[in-house]
């Protein structure tokens, strides 16, 4: 007999299901590559966060085996009982080398990282947060459990935040953005938020996610990319993505800061620290970012080529330069229709709708990898020709 709860859980489901917005995982059978196995079939996977192809790179994968002989599977403790193991502090080393920050702590995820930042460093009512209204989940959530004043600038409304930064009487004041966004995949206009923030005497927080290993010249991110690398300025970001996408999270800051949250961020108290094979094979994934440039070159490229593709096939998206391209389709049930039409098509694009995107924008966001060839790329542009041609909602032309 199904309890109350249960009974609302069902119906709330089933209410989902009638409406066509029920998300279905579907079954990744081998390992996350350009080309992988899904559902049975081989496929050309456009929606996976595997930036530089890094997901299943031999000397990651040996990294993480030999990780595993030297230190085993986990830390079975937090980090301040008995869980900071030597890979711990060799990948904080390695991170702070790469992004040339003074210091930096890791989580276990970048939502990790957001939620062990954001109350911390703003806990009171006396304290101010202004974020950007379509900063990545886990920054909502982290800004729920803070119980600072809160002030959300519509996105990207600069002159907005200003008036806002203006009008709040505040102790530590808090502006958070991502680097990159992750639905629309367009950059944060950092110049322009770290003037605000000298002029308010706020802290910038970037969420780096999609930026890291992806934007500047070295993959450094978005400060990189404008040229405003700013050591007050407070970075997380993810090994999930672009790093090898495993998972664990980071926040790269000052000395300061990240002394702080050692003592004070409750997940880096109450949650076990990251496993061996995670550090190591994260450290082999920013090693091999560092001495093979090129594959920054390569997911530049792509991108371009798919870019370009979008837009000749005059489907509706949002112009950019980095490697999110999402083809906005309006409705949430076109876009799981049109998910399940392009796998038919052997090529896997997620469809995102409401409450990840607002009503009515909702899309399927392909993602380009490094890792991708051009023929992938024209298959996949062929397969969306194919199924917009059947879903006319999604052709801005
Ligand atoms: C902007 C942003 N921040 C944080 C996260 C969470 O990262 P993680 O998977 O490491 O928790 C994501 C993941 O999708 C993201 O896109």
């Amino acid at each position: 007999m199904q309890t109350t709860l249960e009974k609302t859980l069902a119906s709330e489901l089933q209410e989902l299901h009638d409406t066509g917005q029920y998300k279905q995982a579907n079954e990744l059978q081998r390992p996350q590559a350009p080309r992988t196995r899904m559902d049975g079939k081989d496929i050309v996977m456009l929606s996976s966060n595997n930036y530089l192809g890094l997901a299943n790179h031999p000397k990651v994968l040996e990294a993480a085996r030999n990780a595993i002989e030297k230190y085993g599977m986990g830390t079975a403790s937090v980090r301040f009982i008995c869980g900071t193991m030597t890979c711990h502090l060799e990948l904080e080393q390695k991170i702070r080398e790469f992004i040339g920050c003074e210091a930096s702590t890791t989580f276990i995820s970048c939502w990790d990282a957001n939620v062990g930042l954001i109350p911390t460093l703003a806990p009171t009512k006396e304290d101010a947060i202004f974020t950007d209204a379509l900063n990545h989940a886990s920054i909502i959530d982290a800004i729920r459990l803070s119980k600072a004043q809160r002030f959300i600038y519509k996105h990207q409304n600069l002159d907005e935040l200003e008036q806002m930064l203006k009008s709040a009487t505040a102790r530590n004041r808090l502006i958070i953005t991502d680097g990159v966004f992750s639905m629309e995949g367009d950059v944060a206009q950092l110049p322009r938020l770290k003037e605000l923030a000298n002029a308010h005497d706020a802290v910038l927080i970037v969420d780096e996610s999609h930026a890291t290993g992806v934007l500047g010249a070295t993959g450094k991110g978005t400060a990189e990319h404008f040229g405003v690398i700013d050591p007050n300025t407070i970075q997380t970001s993810t090994l999930g993505k672009a790093l090898g996408g495993s998972c664990g999270g980071y926040v790269a800051a000052s000395q300061v800061v990240c002394d702080y949250l050692v003592q004070k961020s409750r997940p880096q108290l109450f949650s076990n620290a990251l496993p061996p094979a995670v550090c190591y094979g994260s450290m082999a994934a920013i090693d091999v970012l560092m001495s093979e440039p090129e594959r920054l070159e390569k997911l530049r490229a792509n991108t371009k080529h798919f870019r370009a593709g979008v837009s000749e096939l005059g489907l509706k998206t949002i112009e950019g330069i980095t490697p999110i391209v999402p083809v906005i389709v309006g409705e949430t049930p076109t876009a799981i229709q049109m998910q399940k039409a392009l796998l038919e098509e052997n090529v896997f694009v997620s469809g995102f709708g409401f409450p990840v995107v607002p009503r009515g924008a909702a899309r399927l966001r392909c993602q380009i990898s490094a890792g991708h060839e051009t023929e992938d790329l024209d298959l996949a542009l062929a397969a969306l020709k194919k199924v917009a041609d059947k879903f006319p909602e999604s052709r801005a032309t």
